[in-house]
């Protein structure tokens, strides 16, 4: 109650003398410990702290980033502060991401923001993570051109966790198009590093190395699933068994082409999410276009999404890369529209693993 009574005061006081609302916002829902501190929409700072010790495991530890977040939270929050020029007075809410991801990782930033609050006097806003990477195609920085998309548009949503099709109505109304039966794109990058000897995560690297090599010298199995979703579990076992078959005839065959099976398989996975944006398109008849997560980094995904964009009059909307793989900022501008609605958690709220 008491968060709430200070929050009204603080409405009362902005609308008196128009001050800007500051969010101090924390994402920790997967490997990336991240603190943002924004000003309405525009983001003063941005600070995230990945996770190195995950490299040597072919994927994210949850145990060991659970630890990694406990030992990060505290210097990336002063980082985070001290880069914005705010102090911890300033701030008006604490924003945090409850779900979903991993328990144990989620639970380290919802325990620091609840301490936060408490401390501070201050209300917290949940912020979902999938809308989160939606609410990134909204960021501003000062200086820095923008335009915001209009709604209605699609959104191609990519990341480790998540492969979907979005129609977002408005700020908080978004129908999903299409999605993944099986496993997200990332994971599908980030499978076949592992297969392929790679270190954690191996998207990025199967994009650097991609650029080197022929996109069209193999060829992998496609989905036969609907229109609009997506399975990559059949593609990263054509690609497993390829590997193998080919290693058992020569043992330095992924040294020796690992640039064409690169190419060729990140050629395959952005067919794949091409092809069914189009379905999406072509059902919704919308031809605003947008690509979040952090599969929207990669640069064949970019680059083929500007051609079909130029081939069929789309107005597409790529979100700079520092806001495509998880950070806070996204957390901030979401928590900034549930703000202005009064939308505050309570001290009980949970962290959702599946929210
Ligand atoms: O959004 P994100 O940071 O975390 C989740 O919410 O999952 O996405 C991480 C995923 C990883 O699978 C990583 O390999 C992939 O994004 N990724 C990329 C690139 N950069 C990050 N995949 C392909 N190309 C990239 N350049
Ligand atoms: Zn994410």
């Amino acid at each position: 109650m008491k968060c709430r009574n200070r929050h009204f005061t603080l409405i009362f006081i902005n609308k008196k003398h128009s001050i800007l609302t500051t969010i101090l916002a924390i994402e920790s829902s997967c490997d990336d410990t991240s603190a943002a501190v924004l000003q309405d929409e525009i983001l003063l700072s941005n600070v995230t702290a990945g996770q190195e010790v995950h490299k040597k495991y072919g994927g994210v530890v949850p145990e060991l980033a659970s630890r990694a977040h406990q030992a990060n939270i505290v210097p990336v929050v002063d980082a985070a502060l001290k880069d914005a020029g705010v102090k911890i007075s300033d701030i008006d809410a604490i924003a945090f991401t409850r779900g979903p991801g991993l328990l144990g990782s989620l639970l380290v930033g919802v325990s620091f923001a609840k301490g936060f609050a408490l401390a501070n006097n201050i209300p917290m806003i949940e912020v979902n993570h999938l809308d989160g990477h939606v609410a990134a195609l909204f960021l501003k920085e000062k200086g820095v051109p923008h335009r915001d998309p209009a709604f209605p548009f699609l959104t191609l949503l990519v990341s480790g966790g998540h492969t979907q099709i979005i129609k977002v109505n408005g700020y908080f109304e978004k129908e999903i198009i299409g999605e993944t039966i099986d496993d997200a794109a990332g994971e599908a990058f980030d499978k076949t590093a592992k297969i392929l000897g790679l270190p954690y995560p191996g998207g990025p690297l199967i994009d650097k190395y991609a650029k080197l090599g022929k996109p069209k010298r193999f060829s992998f199995s496609r989905p036969g699933v609907g229109d609009t979703d997506f399975s990559f579990s059949g593609l990263k076992t054509s690609i497993l068994y390829f590997v193998r078959n080919e290693h058992a005839k020569n043992p330095d065959f992924v040294k020796e082409n690992l640039y064409d099976i690169c190419a060729s398989v990140q050629y395959t996975i952005v067919d794949i999410l091409l092809e069914k944006l189009k379905n999406a398109v072509k059902k919704t008849r919308i031809k605003e276009i947008a690509i979040a997560g952090g599969v929207s980094a990669n640069s064949g995904l970019r680059e083929q999404l500007i051609y079909e964009a130029e081939k069929n009059n789309w107005v597409l909307h790529i979100p700079d890369f520092k806001f495509t793989t998880d950070n806070a900022a996204m957390i901030g501008i979401s928590a900034y529209w549930k703000y202005l609605k009064k939308e505050f958690a309570g001290q009980e709220v949970t962290a959702e693993a599946r929210f």
